[in-house]
């Protein structure tokens, strides 16, 4: 199947201006611009697959119920046969005059079948069978991104394992705050994945409704069954209002919701890349085959991969917008304004698709500084909320713990040297404003001042305690079925 097709090519092209499906009722033809601005197949073309599993399911529904002839179903079944294999082949001929997939693929079906191709759409509109169309498009995009969502996941966690026990800082304000570590750091991650793909999967649970048998919006007087075509196309139940099975696009604004906010997640951890990839961070390195170099300065190895994630987060978040927008001011039911839903929710599947598609395997190129990681540890003061913890514990106030620590910070900086450098004299002498402080430093204090020590304490369910971040990947393994 391509995208690329020249509408009005190839073998099936028609040379006399053809009649349109809706012809009849009109006295003159419609433009060439209007022709191409009310046309969608250069882009619907994408749902010709779902768009002739649909119709099979139909055709077969309505031979079934006496309403075509068998003859008919198998004619039907045979044209569309031969279509899917053209279009497979990019041989199909689409026809700029014949508006949209629907009527492309139905013309050539009566071309090739006849009267049983004339009688595909009984009891059907184009109405209900594009919403169909697309949720079935968007059932397998949806599929394909919680696939996409687990693959990423399981790198995250190999990478979070390996770094179980790296320590760096973690910040507030961007200004050193705790010691963490780096798997710690990616397990944040993990988990917003965790919810982007229950959204998903949650989503899908609304997408997977038949909205066909509703017809133009008002349903149908033949004996239709629609149970019996959802479950031919794997659809969970039908739609139970023909007015809002045709004209809500709710599910796709869903869809694009939860895309939006995925995308949001990455752009903060490519955002994350870009900043410790800067020689002036230095926390990582990002393998060359995500990066690009500049054409005028011949040092820069510039993270274009993860900025045009953060780049690409725009276009996702817009389309929500468009998508919302689209649907606002419509009275019910069906409006052509429902035909714009459609490139925003293709480019939004595709940039999510490659999105994390190209994150599952640059997860895996961050080489880790370690070094620098420790080394940006040691300025800022990282244990200074330990010290205080530490004091606490030993019947000092918090209140009073925090203003004696905070003198402690005063006297490092005058001092130029981090709290572990200072010798319990020195510590005392920092504190002394405060009654009750200096008399509850003992030696013990050192072990509780490094960097080891206050990871290991935060040792609770979601902490940074290299144990506990391990529990965390294997909790998360156990979820995933190993
Ligand atoms: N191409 C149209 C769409 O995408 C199909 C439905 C058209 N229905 C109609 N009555 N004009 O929405």
């Amino acid at each position: 199947m391509t995208d690329t097709t020249t509408p009005g090519t190839g073998a099936n092209a028609s040379t006399d201006a053809p009649a349109k499906a809706w012809s009849g009722r009109f006295t003159e033809p419609v433009s060439d611009l209007v022709k191409r601005y009310t046309a969608s197949v250069p882009f619907d073309q994408r749902m010709a697959r779902q768009d002739i599993r649909g119709s099979l399911a139909h055709a077969k529904m309505l031979a079934k119920q006496g309403i075509i002839g068998a003859q008919d179903l198998a004619d039907i079944e045979r044209g569309m046969a031969q279509i899917a294999g053209e279009i497979e082949r990019g041989e199909f001929a689409w026809n700029l005059d014949d508006e949209d997939v629907h009527l492309n693929i139905e013309k050539r079906l009566t071309a090739l079948v006849g009267d049983a191709g004339k009688r595909l759409h009984t009891g059907r509109s184009r109405n209900d069978q594009v919403a169909t169309d697309i949720r079935l498009w968007l059932r397998d995009a949806i599929d394909q991104i919680l696939a996409l969502i687990a693959e990423f996941q399981a790198k995250l966690l190999e990478v979070a394992e390996t770094h179980a026990g790296t320590p760096m800082p973690g910040f507030t304000h961007l200004q050193v705050a705790q010691p963490v570590t780096f798997g710690h750091h990616l397990m944040a991650y993990y988990e917003m994945s965790r919810r982007d793909a229950e959204r998903f999967a949650d989503c899908r649970k609304r997408v997977n409704r038949l909205p066909l048998g509703a017809a133009a919006l008002a349903g149908t007087n033949y004996p239709i069954d629609r149970e019996f075509v959802a479950s031919e196309l794997g659809f969970d139940e039908v739609c139970f209002n023909s007015l809002d099975a045709v004209s809500d696009r709710d599910f796709a604004i869903e869809f694009c919701a939860a895309a939006a906010l995925l995308m949001t997640h990455l752009s903060r951890l490519s955002e994350e890349l870009i900043l410790w990839m800067s020689p002036r961070v230095g926390f990582i390195d990002l393998a060359d085959r995500f990066c690009t170099g500049s054409s005028i300065m011949p040092q820069k190895k510039n993270p274009d991969v993860p900025e045009l994630v953060r780049g690409k987060t725009g276009r996702v978040n817009g389309s929500l917008i468009a998508l919302l927008t689209l649907m606002k001011g419509q009275p019910l039911a069906y409006n052509k304004d429902n035909q714009e839903d459609k490139e925003p929710l293709f480019d939004t599947a595709d940039t999510v698709i490659d999105t994390l598609r190209i994150y599952a395997d640059m997860i895996t190129g961050i080489r880790v500084k370690a070094e620098a990681m420790r080394g940006a540890l040691s300025q800022g003061y990282a244990t200074a909320t330990d010290l205080a913890d530490y004091l606490v514990k030993k019947g000092l106030p918090f209140r009073d713990a925090h203003e004696a620590v905070a003198l402690a910070v005063r006297a490092a900086d005058v001092k130029g040297c981090d709290l572990p450098q200072f010798s319990l004299d020195e510590l005392r002498i920092a504190m002394a404003h405060v009654p009750g402080a200096a008399e509850r430093l003992g030696t013990d204090i050192f072990a509780v001042l490094t960097v080891e020590g206050s990871l290991a304490s935060r040792k609770h369910v979601g902490g940074t305690a290299p144990e506990q971040v391990r529990a965390a990947i294997a909790r998360a393994r156990a979820d995933r079925g190993g």
